[in-house]
């Protein structure tokens, strides 16, 4: 059985919530919230009494052997820490961090504790993505030499920490741009980046004052304090050759919002964004390959589920962990790296 805390229970952690609700291998036993309305009125819906807010408090039951870390990404490194030194398991949302020093401090607690660090990086555990990898690893692709990501949302700035950047650590490319990178990466067989050459843009601001659309918003919307970019695009290269396009927004002049997420190889190609898609050659002819399986799309509810019953796996029987703290860290180098080459306006060599 394992113990579970859930540190931060605003709109996301419900996605962790619910899985550990239905994991016979859980005992749900606390939550912290800063917002102590919160954790109270999420300690009744969930029937979960030991609450806190304030997370050391919490890291001191000794009762507790895994946490699910979803507040703001400001205090993402020093919740790993504290709680990895705590001897407890981690998962922590994503981004890992705001920084790659915090990111690498993580890591360097990892390594001394011996502890579980898995990263939110929910996008690899959607059924879409684990079955294209099974196809991967088989080569069917071939050599994968380059892919391409769009997450543009016309109308999504989700206000309140998001786009505050003292707490968030940047707009569109932190929050949607880490899970495009990540995908594209991972899925690539994570080769290492070399150069990255990225730009941002701060054109439209939030465009709160349009109207009957609706959107993804913090547990704290509010709109009036905005200063991260609405737009990043970026161009990263790795030492084997390959190459990764990537463009998110939070607010663009865009006819509608746009998802894909594309791969190509030299012995096949694959879509899993908007939906899965594989294409290949035979006999002198091209084929597009549609699997036949339950959902071709992203599913949010699978998708943590498999992400939560993953950690517990890991945490209880020692399974090998698909998403471990260097992946985050060189994730973070790669977002930190399309940041400084927007502010530097050039390439920036890694
Ligand atoms: N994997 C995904 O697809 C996905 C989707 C949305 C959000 N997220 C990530 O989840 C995290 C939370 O996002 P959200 O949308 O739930 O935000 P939110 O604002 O709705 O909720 C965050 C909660 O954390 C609390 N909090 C902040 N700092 C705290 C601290 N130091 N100690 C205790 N509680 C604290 C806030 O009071 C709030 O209730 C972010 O890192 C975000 O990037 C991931």
């Amino acid at each position: 059985m394992l113990k579970v805390g859930v540190i931060g229970v605003g709109s996301i952690s419900e996605l962790h919530i619910e899985p550990y609700k239905n994991n016979k291998k859980v005992e749900l036993v606390a939550f912290c919230d800063v917002n102590e309305a919160r954790v109270q009125e999420k300690g009744k819906k969930y029937e979960v009494e030991q609450l806190y807010t304030d997370y050391k408090e919490l890291l001191k039951n000794e009762d507790i052997d895994a946490v699910s870390i979803c507040t703001w990404n400001n205090s993402h490194a020093d919740i790993a820490i504290a709680a990895l030194e705590a001897g407890k398991h981690v998962l922590v949302e994503k981004p890992l961090s705001m920084t790659v020093e915090e990111a690498e401090a993580v890591q360097a607690a990892v390594e001394k504790t011996g502890k579980v660090l898995q990263v939110g990086f929910v996008r690899r555990h959607a059924s879409n993505a684990k079955l294209l990898k099974t196809f991967i690893d088989h080569d069917d692709l071939g050599e994968i030499y380059y892919a391409k990501a769009s997450c543009l949302r016309r109308l999504g700035n989700p206000g309140g920490w998001f786009s505050d950047s003292s707490k968030s650590g940047g707009g569109p490319l932190i929050d949607l741009g880490v899970h495009m990178i990540d995908i594209c990466w991972y899925l690539m067989g994570k080769p290492k980046p070399v150069s990255v050459s990225g730009n941002t843009y701060n054109k439209l601001g939030n465009r709160s004052h349009v109207k009957n659309l609706s959107f993804y918003k913090a547990a704290d919307y509010d709109p009036t304090l905005n200063d991260v970019e609405d737009l990043t695009n970026a161009m990263i290269r790795f030492e084997n050759g390959a190459s990764l396009l990537v463009d998110v927004s939070f607010t663009l002049q865009a006819k509608k919002d746009e998802i894909s997420v594309k791969l190509f190889g030299d012995k096949g190609g694959a879509e899993i964004e908007p939906e899965l898609a594989i294409v290949s050659e035979k006999h002198d002819t091209i084929l597009n390959m549609a699997p036949q399986v339950d959902n071709l799309g992203f599913d949010f509810n699978q998708a943590f589920t498999s992400e939560i019953n993953h950690f517990v796996d890991c945490c209880l029987e020692g399974k090998e962990n698909i998403a471990p703290v260097q992946d985050g860290v060189e994730v973070m180098r790669m977002l930190n790296a399309v940041y400084e080459s927007a502010k530097a306006g050039k390439e920036i060599r890694m």
